[in-house]
């Protein structure tokens, strides 16, 4: 679970290392994300909410554009090369790609972000993972607002994955979403792959993911697809090209003997169940320190998986992040007002460095 998702409207992620490149053909891409949230409210998009109640959606949208713009910029994707990273894992939310009303924005407006992360990517040599992280009832997640298809916030979070009307409805906005992506980067070789839906609660006959997978497919025979929570062979539903993923945290604490234990039970048991398909594995996200974290990123170079650590930066959430921005950008989104956010979070300030960014850089040069 990716725990809380530290830091606000689109976090973008993560660093991290491609081991093996198990496919060929072509590839397709995507980019940044806008979701807001925080430490204390971890629900994706929520402060968009607010925001666009203040303020209106389009003023909304270039609050966050500048956010976007000045969360991630190409001298990060200058630092990650020198990290050693040779991959990307970018969330993006349906909010990329649809106005709070339910109606589509421009294709070059949806994608001009993704395509940015894409040519960062592309040009040093770099690969993206494209992760699907916020659903669109996913909104009221975790808050009083909840969605009107559901009843109660648990319904909320698990309607995704469930049979049923309800389920039905968000999973068809959700593959529309995907046919759109697939389609906009088909034979973009920069993009390694497209994970389905990041942190799914685990679907009865895996209805999510397979019709992800039929969204996807007829545009893009090629791409590896990344699947989570799946325990099914592959076979068994005729996919090709998948990936299976796996988060990691349960490995935070300081007991470096019980953090391999714990590695070795669960990622050792996915990468087991990945070995009896004959499919790659890969840790989609994981948050562990010092001496545990070089000793797994050594485990997962041996075992030649995929992985990227949860994250690249926060604020103020110490080693979440390589970096992290201070208080210098904390806005009010309730009180302050439209001069000050815009401000605020065009002047970011200066990252500091966490202690996890030189091991990840050694693991990452390993
Ligand atoms: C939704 O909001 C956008 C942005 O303000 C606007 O362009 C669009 O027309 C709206 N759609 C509907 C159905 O109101």
């Amino acid at each position: 679970m990716a725990r809380i998702k530290y830091g606000i409207f689109i976090l973008l992620q993560v660093v991290a290392r491609v081991a093996a490149w198990p496919v060929s053909g072509d590839s397709s891409t995507t980019s940044p994300p806008s979701s807001p949230s925080s430490g204390s409210d971890p629900t994706p998009g929520y402060l968009q909410v607010i925001l666009e109640s203040r303020f209106k959606l389009g003023p909304t949208k270039a609050l966050i554009d500048t956010w976007q713009n000045h969360w991630i910029t190409s001298a990060d994707f200058d630092n990650m090369k020198s990290l050693g990273f040779n991959l990307v894992r970018v969330p993006f939310s349906y909010r990329n790609f649809k106005w709070s009303n339910g109606s589509y924005i421009n294709e070059i407006d949806a994608f001009s972000r993704l395509d940015w992360a894409v040519a960062q990517a592309k040009s040093r040599g770099m690969y993206l993972v494209l992760d699907f992280h916020v659903w669109e009832g996913q909104i009221g997640q975790g808050t009083s607002a909840v969605h009107p298809q559901c009843s109660a916030r648990a319904e909320v979070f698990v309607i995704f994955s469930q049979p049923g009307a309800a389920g039905q409805a968000q999973r068809d906005l959700a593959s529309a979403i995907w046919s759109l992506v697939a389609e906009h980067y088909k034979g973009e070789p920069t993009i390694a792959a497209y994970d389905v839906m990041n942190e799914p609660t685990g679907s009865p006959g895996d209805i999510l993911q397979i019709d992800m997978y039929k969204a996807i497919r007829p545009y893009d025979p090629d791409r590896i697809i990344i699947m989570e929570s799946v325990s099914a062979n592959p076979v068994s539903y005729g996919w090709t090209n998948v990936m299976y993923s796996f988060h990691e945290y349960d490995m935070e604490g300081s007991n470096f003997n019980n953090n391999k234990k714990t590695y070795q039970s669960e990622v050792g048991g996915y990468i087991d169940q990945s070995n009896s398909f004959s499919i790659p594995s890969y840790v989609g996200e994981f948050m562990t320190t010092g001496r545990t974290l070089t000793w797994m990123l050594q485990q997962m170079d041996t075992s030649k998986i995929w992985w990227s650590g949860w994250t690249y930066t926060t604020v103020s959430q110490g080693n979440w992040g390589l970096y992290n921005f201070g208080s210098s950008m904390d806005v009010d989104v309730s009180t302050d007002s439209y001069a000050t956010i815009m401000s605020k979070w065009s002047n970011m300030g200066a990252k500091s460095v966490t202690s996890i960014a030189s091991l990840y850089k050694a693991g990452a040069m390993a």
